[in-house]
């Protein structure tokens, strides 16, 4: 018996994919729909605690986390209000590396502060796991962890720099991967420093 690859087969890391005038560019789109969509602080289901990211959304539909459940929602669940339109940007990205699937409905946006973590988990709440998870960095080096499919197991961890983009496809969709820490200060893009992770998913099977 061969041991399962770590990463699994369909991880891709895509170093350099937004140069640093796209990269400028897509921050100032971003501010705009954080002015109109303000990032939420969330809490885990049942337990309350909050998040150490904020968050918010972009695109049709918006992945939320409160005391009831992890879900998406086509509305802010603060302002109510719908989210707004996914950038041009990000629609090319997905036509570009996941061009054989139907568009992106969803765009997650977590800040990460300089102290802030993710811990290992799956991105399974859509209702199809067919097309990949697609997601940008930008701002502050990220140290990201993936391991396997299942949450025991080998795992290994690499720079996430800021005009990264990442694909887990494949294997990887379900693959379990998290954020282990921020790295302070390493990159002027974003002024006030922290880390901006754009996160690309289809929801719906149709
Ligand atoms: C996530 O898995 O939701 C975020 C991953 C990242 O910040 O790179
Ligand atoms: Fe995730």
């Amino acid at each position: 018996m061969t041991a399962k690859p770590v990463p699994p087969e369909g991880f891709r890391l895509l170093p350099g994919t937004f140069d640093r005038d796209r990269q400028e560019a897509l921050v100032a789109q971003i501010r705009q729909i954080l002015e109109e969509s303000p990032l939420f602080q969330p809490v885990m289901p049942r337990t309350g605690k909050p998040f150490s990211v904020r968050m918010s959304n972009c695109g049709p539909l918006g992945w939320v986390s409160d005391i009831n459940g992890y879900r998406y929602q086509p509305t802010h669940p603060v302002t109510g209000r719908p989210w707004p339109p996914m950038p041009q940007m990000l629609s090319e990205l997905w036509q570009t590396v996941a061009p054989e699937y139907p568009p992106a409905q969803a765009c997650l946006i977590n800040f990460y502060h300089a102290d802030a973590k993710m811990g290992l988990h799956q991105d399974r709440d859509e209702e199809t796991f067919d097309a990949p998870v697609v997601s940008v960095s930008l701002g502050d080096t990220a140290t990201f962890r993936i391991g396997g499919t299942t949450r025991k197991g080998p795992t290994t961890s690499m720079r996430l720099a800021s005009g990264d983009v990442v694909v887990l496809g494949g294997e990887a969709r379900l693959a379990y991967h998290g954020i282990d820490r921020i790295l302070k200060g390493s990159s002027t893009l974003l002024k006030n420093g922290g880390r901006i992770n754009l996160t690309l998913r289809r929801v719906t099977k149709g």
